[in-house]
């Protein structure tokens, strides 16, 4: 047990010293907040786990859709698993009536949402909705811009417990300041409410999002793609790559988000798509699914719901992982755990098949440590290894691990 706790707090100390060159890079994007008074609200302090209707349904949301997702995410192991919150994205909005105070579209929503709201929280998960600090949101609906507090209170009333803000049509508004406005607005309500900023780090939030949200995503959004730009959106490794540098910003309550979850919508193969949810875990990125669940295969269930990757995300350290070895398409990622173990990513960015080693060393533990070997996505223990490990890891795959004094 002691000698658990002095090797623990030994590696700590050894791997946060071999950050140097990590923290170079971030350097680059700026600082960490040296004034963290203000904090936002005390909640997310595990990545925020849930469903959001955008990457699959986009604009074609409805009622039936969402009532069909708490249907599934309740019953079909999800819930147990740690999925929590279902966000209707962009496009559920009708008119503000003559008050301005903001309504359902009647067509897709003709229950109103408040009726929805209970619905998912009788399912024993939470609700969470999107809006945008301009005028309109993308999706050309009306946004909060002037509204703030009203929209709010109609969140709060309805028991919104979560909100996406998006960052379209907001002029020369700044960033921090409109998102400060409506966490304010937020908190005004003394309704627990995880606020989620969209503003794709054009004004690099991880330099003050966590005194107003809980999450801000670093870049613009996700396409079911593994690589490559297309409009204003990018592949899962080009997310990975502008998100991982980001990494000492993120932490309990605030975590900086790559955005939605692609698994299972069919533009990647299942290992590609093993990949992108070990990234994510590794990364403590929010895991909000984005694909039907409702009538998901096994193979895309099998990702969604193994739970030792899960805990890798959900680990209460709260430390976001990072690559600490690049070799052409051999990369290995780490990220500390409570307890003193680690996680660790041997990821292939190719398509042929690499073998891919770790050393204690890269991991901040002692060079010669004899350590427990548990393999994440195979779900069995591995001889224990002295010093290093080797795995041959399949093009485009990846090896997940959690390595243990
Ligand atoms: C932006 C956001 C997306 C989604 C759409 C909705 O593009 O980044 O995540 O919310 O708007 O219109």
């Amino acid at each position: 047990m002691i000698r658990n706790i002095i090797f623990g707090a030994l590696a700590a100390v050894l791997l946060f010293a071999g950050a140097a060159p990590a923290f170079a890079q971030a350097a680059d994007a700026g600082t960490p907040s040296k004034d963290p008074k203000r904090i936002a609200n005390g909640l997310a302090l595990t990545p925020p786990m849930g469903w959001n209707s955008w990457n699959k349904f986009a604009c074609n949301v409805n009622e039936k859709i969402i009532r069909d997702t708490a249907d599934s995410m309740s019953s079909n192991g999800m819930k147990e698993a740690g999925y929590r919150y279902i966000v209707i994205d962009d496009c559920w909005h009708g008119q503000r009536d003559e008050n301005g105070f903001i309504t359902a579209d009647p067509v897709k929503f003709p229950s109103g949402i408040k009726a929805l709201a209970d619905y998912v929280h009788s399912k024993g998960l939470k609700f969470g909705i999107y809006s945008d600090a301009g005028r309109q949101t993308c999706g050309g609906r009306p946004g909060s811009q002037g509204h703030e507090y009203q929209d709010a209170l109609t969140y709060a009333r309805w028991g919104v417990d979560y909100l996406k803000y998006d960052w379209c049509n907001t002029g020369t508004r700044n960033a921090q300041e409109a998102y400060t406005l409506m966490a304010d607005a937020l908190r005004a309500t003394g309704r627990d409410i995880v606020f989620s900023l969209c503003e794709w780090g054009n004004s690099q939030p991880w330099l003050w999002g966590q005194k107003a949200g809980n999450l801000w995503r670093t870049t613009g959004d996700i396409i079911d793609k593994w690589e490559g730009k297309y409009d204003y959106s990018w592949g899962m490794l080009n997310i990975v790559d502008m998100n991982e540098p980001l990494w000492p910003f993120a932490g309990p309550g605030h975590w900086n988000d790559p955005d939605m979850l692609e698994v299972g919508n069919g533009g990647m193969t299942d290992t590609q798509y093993r990949s992108h949810f070990s990234l994510w875990a590794i990364m403590a990125a929010p895991l909000i699914a984005g694909n039907d669940i409702a009538n998901m295969d096994a193979a895309t269930r099998e990702i969604l719901l193994n739970r030792e990757v899960i805990a890798v995300d959900q680990d209460v350290l709260g430390v976001q992982g990072r690559r600490v070895s690049r070799d052409g398409n051999r990369e290995v990622w780490v990220k500390p755990l409570s307890g003193g173990a680690r996680a660790v990513l041997l990821f292939n960015r190719g398509e042929r098949p690499e073998t891919i080693s770790v050393d204690w060393e890269a991991l901040g533990y002692p060079p010669k440590m004899k350590a427990r070997i548990r393999d994440l996505w195979t779900h069995k223990d591995l001889t224990p290894a002295t010093g290093s490990y080797s795995a041959m890891v399949p093009g485009y795959g990846v090896a997940m691990l959690k390595v243990q004094p």
